[in-house]
Order: structure tokens, then C-alpha cells, then sequence
């Protein structure tokens, strides 16, 4: 039995993060509305713990806050049946991480232009992030993602990229409350820039862009950035450079790979300023190579790989007698008084066959053959009548109509195109 919160019916475990679960769930409304949505429920144990449930309850404000096609949109933060959850948009499409295993499990890399569509996406949607101000102050707000990573993107049926998890972002007065009470380093190892993992040194939006740098290294190369986990992607971040692009690929574009380690610099100082800037250089690279790199490119490209005939949808079902929801009322539709007459039906299909020119689709004979001649053809005009001034026009009549026998009612006055 699927298990109900509040009007959300959860039907299938998306996944299990550290924070909570994400269930793939129905929204049911009044009158049998329903609708696909994804419910990210907080693991019962941290609802008790104040850090935690902060954390939280800011991610639902964040989500609330951002509204850009690439940022999935909330519907509701509550509480319910003991347990906290949000509420938030389905976005169809594998996530890049599923992406990248795929690709591996073939022995394939992503195609330039949909590596660099998906990272100029995410400079789109970052650059909207970073830069969201207070909406009374007007003051920037100072938003950093913090958790960019391939589990974290989703590359949407639609062509919209979307970045999902705002579960360590916050803006500057939240990541220092972070700072303060957290003893490890947040974020996903692998995808972590330098400078966040000392605690010492300030971190601010030019961390997510080495994590763009980390991302699209990953998808132009096949290779990770730093091979291994926990502590050798730390040490390695911390003090090695990354192995050129061109060494794991002959074919690397030189213009790629300077923006790429640029971006990739330990040096916060020597990285592009930000997304914006980042944009530009990408930018000029595609129109280089002459790379079409719109949304179309990078969904076009998933497809290939996840077809949208296979994902995970919900099969239509009963509403849960447990929702109390209200129906529609059981009342029988009565006939359409705006509904034509039978007279003016056939009105109208006597019109239709009237202006039927060869080349328009056949009506049915059947139904060609009910209809009645008209009633009374209105006069022919009187010859001297000349045509309308101002439109030379062009009159165009069935085949095998003669001028002298036309009549009005067959002709389509089309305005000349000269
Ligand atoms: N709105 C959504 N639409 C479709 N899939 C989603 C959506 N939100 C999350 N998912 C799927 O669920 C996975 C986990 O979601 P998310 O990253 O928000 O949680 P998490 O990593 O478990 O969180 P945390 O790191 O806070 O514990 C995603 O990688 C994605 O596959
Ligand atoms: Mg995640």
C-alpha cells in the first residue's frame, strides 16, 4: 500500500540521500485532479535535530526563492504523519550522473556540442543563482550551490537542464551558521573545490564554478578529475594539477582546454569572475567550432542513450479512500443548448462544401451526399461592379468552373502576393 502524506500519495522511491528519501508521488487535488511530483521526505531521526531540520527548511526556502526554468518549483514544505517533507516539480530526463555511467558502460564520450549545451545550461541557471537578490533590500543575496554534482543535474525531455539538491546551499548568513556548527566538509567528494574544503578560507560562487570546470572536464575527457575517493580527491585538489584534456584526448580543442583549466585554477583569483564570464568564453568556443549547442542538442542526446519511452511514470489508479477529497458533482450533463439545429447544420456543411477547393481534403461522400442544396444563391453581382480599390485581388474557382457561370459563393478572394 502506497503510503499517503497529506494529499500526496508517495508510489515509488526515487532515492535515498543523508538527508531523507525522494519518492516519485501523486498530488491529488479536489474533482479528481492529479498530477506526477516528486516528495523529498526528511529521515525521521534528523527532524529531531536542529541542524539538520534548519538545513531543511532552508533548502524549501531556497527553492521558493529561485524561480528559473532550471531550478525544479516547489509546491509545498509541511508536516505531516510525524514527518517533514517537500514537495516539489517532476522534471522528466536521466540525470548526468546516469549520463556518464552509461556512456562508460559503452565506451563513449559525450559530444562537445552537448557537453558544452549542458555546461552553458548550468552557467544560466548558477549565474541566475548567484546573483538572486533580496527581493526588499535589493541587496545580493550571495547564494552558493555548494553540492554541484552529476547526481545533481538532470537533463531534461525538454531541453532545460535542471540543478536539483539545494540541500547544503544558502546564502552567505546560512553557510556561516553551516561553518560554524559542522565539523566535516560538506558537499559530494569529487566535486568539492579547494578552498571548501579548508575551513579557513572563504568560499564564494567562483567554488561552484570549479565545479562547472570539475563537470565539464568529466564529460569532454571520460575521466574523472582526480581518480579515488575520500582522501586522495582531497590531497589531489588540494595540491596537484589536473592531467591536460588533450592528454586523454589528441583531438581536444586548445581553446577548450585553456578555458577548462582556468576554470579548474586552485587559485580562486585565476578562475573566470564567474558563470557570466565563464559563458562568454564558452560561448566563443562553440561559435569557433561552429557547434550548435542549444537545449534541443542536449535532450536529443539523452535520448539516445535513456529513451523517454522508458522512464518511470505513473500508471493511472483510484484515489486513496484515506484523502478526503472532494468529488465532482454527480450531476448529468445537460444538452448543450449552444448546439446547432439540425437546419443550421446542415447550414454549415452546405458552406463548407461550397468553399472545398480541389486541393483541401475530401469530406465524407456519405456525409457529402446528406446535404441539401441551398436554399437560394444570393444575385450575381452586377457587371460593372468593379473589384475592391485598394487589393488587387485573385479569384480563385473550382476546375472546370467557367467565369460566366460562377457564382459568389464559390470564390476565395485571395490578396495578390506582388
Ligand atoms: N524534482 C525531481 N525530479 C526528478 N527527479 C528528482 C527530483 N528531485 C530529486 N530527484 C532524484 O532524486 C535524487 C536525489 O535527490 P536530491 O539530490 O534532491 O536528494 P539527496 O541527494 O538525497 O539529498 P541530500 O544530499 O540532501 O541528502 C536525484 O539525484 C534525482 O535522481
Ligand atoms: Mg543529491
Amino acid at each position: 500500500m502506497p503510503e499517503i502524506l497529506g494529499r500526496f500519495e508517495l508510489v515509488d522511491k526515487l532515492a535515498t540521500g543523508g538527508m531523507g528519501d525522494v519518492y516519485l508521488a501523486k498530488q491529488w487535488g479536489d474533482g479528481g485532479f492529479v498530477r506526477q511530483v516528486v516528495v523529498k521526505r526528511l529521515h525521521p531521526h534528523l527532524s529531531e535535530r536542529p541542524a539538520q531540520l534548519d538545513d531543511f527548511r532552508n533548502e524549501a526556502q531556497l527553492l521558493g526563492l529561485l524561480t528559473h526554468p532550471g531550478i525544479p518549483h516547489i509546491i509545498d514544505f509541511r508536516f505531516e504523519q510525524g514527518r517533514w517533507y517537500i514537495a516539489m516539480e517532476h522534471v522528466r530526463g536521466p540525470t548526468l550522473g546516469a549520463v556518464r555511467r552509461a556512456e562508460q558502460s559503452i565506451g563513449r564520450v559525450m559530444p562537445w556540442k552537448a557537453a558544452i549545451g549542458v555546461t552553458l545550461q548550468l552557467c544560466d541557471i548558477l549565474g541566475y543563482v548567484h546573483e538572486r537578490r533580496d527581493d526588499l533590500s535589493d541587496e545580493p543575496l550571495g547564494i552558493v550551490h555548494g553540492d554541484l554534482s552529476p547526481e545533481n543535474v538532470i537533463l531534461g525531455r525538454d531541453g532545460q537542464v535542471r540543478l536539483l539538491d539545494f540541500g547544503i546551499a544558502g546564502d552567505v548568513e546560512h553557510r556561516q551558521r553551516q561553518r560554524e556548527r559542522e565539523k566535516g566538509i560538506r558537499g559530494t567528494l569529487g566535486y568539492i573545490a579547494p578552498e571548501a574544503i579548508s575551513k579557513d578560507q572563504p568560499v564564494d560562487q567562483r567554488a561552484d564554478v570549479f565545479v562547472l570546470g570539475v563537470l565539464l572536464y568529466e564529460m569532454t575527457t571520460g575521466q574523472r578529475l582526480f581518480p579515488g575517493d575520500g582522501l586522495n580527491y582531497v590531497n589531489a585538489v588540494l595540491q596537484r594539477e589536473p592531467v591536460a584534456p588533450s592528454e586523454h584526448r589528441r583531438d581536444y580543442p586548445a581553446d577548450l582546454e585553456a578555458v577548462l583549466l582556468r576554470t579548474l585554477a586552485r587559485d580562486v583569483d585565476a578562475r573566470p569572475a564567474g558563470t557570466r564570464e565563464l559563458r562568454r568564453a564558452l560561448e566563443d568556443v562553440a561559435r569557433a567550432h561552429e557547434l550548435p549547442t542549444s537545449g534541443r542538442v542536449v535532450s536529443d542526446y539523452a535520448e539516445t542513450l535513456f529513451p523517454a519511452r522508458e522512464d518511470r511514470l505513473l500508471q493511472p489508479s483510484v484515489r486513496p479512500d484515506s484523502l478526503e477529497t472532494r468529488e465532482l458533482p454527480a450531476v448529468p450533463l445537460e444538452t448543450d443548448p449552444n448546439l446547432l439545429s439540425p437546419e443550421e447544420r446542415a447550414e454549415v456543411l452546405a458552406d463548407l462544401r461550397d468553399l472545398m477547393l480541389p486541393d483541401m481534403e475530401e469530406l465524407d461522400p456519405d456525409e457529402l451526399a446528406s446535404i441539401p442544396p441551398r436554399a437560394a444563391p444570393p444575385p450575381p453581382p452586377s457587371p460593372t461592379e468593379e473589384p475592391p480599390s485598394e487589393t488587387k485581388t485573385r479569384v480563385r474557382r473550382p476546375p472546370g468552373e467557367s467565369e460566366a457561370g460562377a457564382q459568389p459563393g464559390f470564390y476565395i478572394h485571395v490578396a495578390d502576393e506582388d
